[in-house]
């Protein structure tokens, strides 16, 4: 009798045991228990081994992502500047190389013979190249603007509440994420939307701000990477915050070096602008200095005249 009791609380052990081996972090992972341990599938007959409890790195989920989007099992849809050098993701999804550890590797070809360099969030921070294309290191984003766009409110966003309520919102979902890092919440009511500035210092390289911008661009654009599909709903003063979109600027420990040929049709509408204004300044000055010069030249005869 006393066996079949001890039978009966092993086997309850063993099923509890064997139940908690899920990826609380990663829902596309798979588990296998008893020691438990996760994967996620990455390429044909590759499986990437993951750590649980913590968020997944950023180059293994665009990884499994990408192999996902190939035999059509997910895909994912794109979405002011914080600093003159702030870029966005125009790219979209590519097949990331990573490091053991996940980083991103500073070059990346996507499987093709045309390669570029990525920062830390494995952004493209400078043209496309050929095979040959030189990334000495990887470059570390230390500033992430979040620009989140919320639905509408029954009462109005209490704007002196709402930094405390973001930072809070991020610490609680993005595992026990370091609030002193979100340095400034800014907000405009009319567009509805709220600007996060999520900041280390330089050099720093304990927190992974690209990891948690890239889950909750996942929690608003699509579904959350989440085992558990909660919504990201920040409370502020007692109401949720629907968020209905997301943009993220990176800003890199240094600047990207994108050239003319990579500038996109506003930027260069803007430096042609600059150009036909500074040329009509200088033709200003030009037609005014000759007129002038008339003048003398009319004057100097008169003067002559009276000696
Ligand atoms: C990477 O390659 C895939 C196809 O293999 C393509 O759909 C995607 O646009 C490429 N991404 C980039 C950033 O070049």
């Amino acid at each position: 009798m006393k066996l079949w009791i001890a039978l009966f609380f092993v086997t309850l052990a063993v099923g509890a045991s064997a139940q908690s081996c899920t990826c609380k972090t990663m829902k596309w992972a798979v588990c296998e228990p008893s020691p438990c341990r996760c994967t996620v599938m990455v390429d044909e007959d590759v499986k990437q081994p993951l750590t649980c409890d913590k968020m997944i790195p950023k180059c293994f989920l665009m990884k499994a992502e990408m192999y996902r989007a190939k035999l059509n099992l997910s895909t994912r849809t794109l979405g002011g500047k914080p600093a003159e050098t702030a870029i966005v993701d125009n790219d979209g999804i590519y097949d990331p190389d990573c490091e053991q550890d996940g980083t991103f590797k500073a070059k990346q070809c996507n499987n093709t013979e045309e390669c570029w360099c990525v920062n830390s969030a494995g952004v493209r921070r400078t043209d496309k190249g050929d095979k040959n294309q030189m990334c000495d290191k990887l470059v570390e984003t230390f500033w992430v603007r979040l620009e989140l766009k919320h639905k509408e409110t029954a009462k109005p966003v209490d704007e002196k509440k709402l930094k405390v309520a973001m930072a809070d919102a991020i610490h609680k979902r993005y595992d026990n994420f370091n609030k002193d890092l979100v340095q400034d919440v800014t907000y405009d009511p009319e567009a509805q939307l709220i600007f996060v500035d999520v900041k280390k210092s330089k050099g720093e390289r304990k927190s992974d701000l690209t990891r948690m911008a890239y889950y909750m661009e996942k929690d608003v654009k699509a579904l959350p990477l989440f085992q558990d599909q909660a919504k990201f709903e920040p409370m502020v003063d007692g109401q949720k915050l629907e968020i209905a979109n997301i943009l993220v600027y990176y800003v890199d420990e240094e600047a990207p070096t994108f050239t003319m040929k990579g500038l996109t049709g506003g930027v260069i509408a803007v430096i042609v602008v600059v150009v036909l204004a500074v040329v009509a300044g200088l033709l200003v000055v030009f037609f005014a200095r000759r007129r002038q010069q008339q003048m003398y030249a009319k004057a100097e005869p008169r003067e002559m005249e009276a000696m």
